[in-house]
């Protein structure tokens, strides 16, 4: 059996499976990015936790490579550069420190690039040849799919959607500047989102007694589907800030669709609906209605499945 290694590095998880070529993940597990100081340390654990994963069955296979997809990476180079949503500072060689501890094919792609090319093998993108996938997690990222190919640009960083300036002189974001959409569109920015709002009304919720770093999109979407005024309130704003962005961002591809994953994106309709709301309202009109917006159709975390597929050269 023939097998490979697909990672998906967040600024939370980062999760790690052994892919067939059907794109079937056998066996996953996840370490937390957070806990290492180094992003040497951070490798050799990554390392040791693949080079344990073991088929359910402990069945033997040989391995043909292993896939990566990671914020700020540069499939051109196989580093990643500057991730605002990692602890790591400054440029790292990840490549070449995977070829070295396992002397395998090692490809890098950016983590949302990942998640385009799954949606595009296994999830709502079969059959189309331009598209765009968001990941609305710790960050928000992008891969945009023109002419059935993913988008690198000139120096391989094209698709960092995440930070276009969606309100001038809004909040900070982790690369430095100000009013980054995902500062609003994102796991983290929708939580901002929420402490704002709790600061602002006296609305009685449940949230108020949620710390920041304990709050999650899961329990927003919860405490909307309660009623919980600052949690609807919460996802339209959100959803008002992305539909606008993305209104801007078919005016530059024309995508026949757009599909949104990660953390964020299974609160299904609350964030869906206001985002649709809001890009329609903004679209040039020959766009209108001939964009379809929806949540990623792939089962399975879509990260892992596209960099595995690198290896197969399937995209
Ligand atoms: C990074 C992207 C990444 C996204 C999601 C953003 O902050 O700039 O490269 O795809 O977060 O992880
Ligand atoms: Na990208
Ligand atoms: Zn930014």
């Amino acid at each position: 059996k023939e097998l490979a290694v697909g990672i998906d590095i967040g600024g939370t998880h980062t999760v790690f499976g052994l892919v067939d070529q059907s794109g079937n993940c056998l066996v996953q597990d996840k370490i937390y990015t957070k806990e290492f100081d180094t992003f040497s340390d951070f490798l050799i654990t990554l390392s040791d936790q693949i080079k344990k994963l073991q088929l359910p069955n402990k069945e033997s296979f040989k391995l043909s490579g292993i896939g990566v997809g990671a914020p700020n990476a540069n499939y051109m180079n196989g580093t990643i550069e500057n991730a605002s949503n990692l602890i790591w500072e400054g440029v790292l060689p990840l490549g070449n420190l995977l070829q070295r501890n396992f002397n395998l094919p090692v490809k890098i792609t950016n983590d949302a690039n990942a998640s385009a090319m799954a949606e595009m093998l296994y999830g709502g993108a079969k059959g189309m040849k331009n598209f765009i996938v968001l990941t609305l997690g710790t960050g928000l990222g992008s891969g945009i799919v023109v002419d059935s190919k993913v988008v690198y640009g000139h120096s391989g960083f094209a698709g960092e959607l995440g930070h276009i300036i969606a309100r001038p002189e809004g909040r900070q974001c982790g690369c430095g500047r100000y009013g980054c959409l995902e500062t609003y569109v994102s796991a983290t920015g929708i939580k901002r989102t929420v402490s704002k709002l709790l600061a602002k009304y006296s609305f009685k919720s449940d949230l108020r007694g949620i710390p920041f770093n304990r709050m999650s999109a899961k329990k927003l979407a919860d405490a909307a589907y309660r009623g919980d005024e600052i949690a609807i309130e919460s996802f339209e704003y959100t959803g008002k800030i992305l539909g606008i962005a993305l209104a801007n961002v078919v005016a530059i591809n024309n995508p026949q669709a757009i599909f949104l994953a990660g953390g964020l994106s299974k609160a299904g309709d609350l964030i869906l609906k206001p985002t649709q709301h809001h890009m329609e309202e903004n679209l040039l009109s020959v766009y209108k209605g001939k964009t379809i917006l929806s949540i990623s159709k792939v089962k399975g975390n879509s990260g892992i499945l596209g960099s595995a597929a690198m290896i197969w050269n399937l995209i």
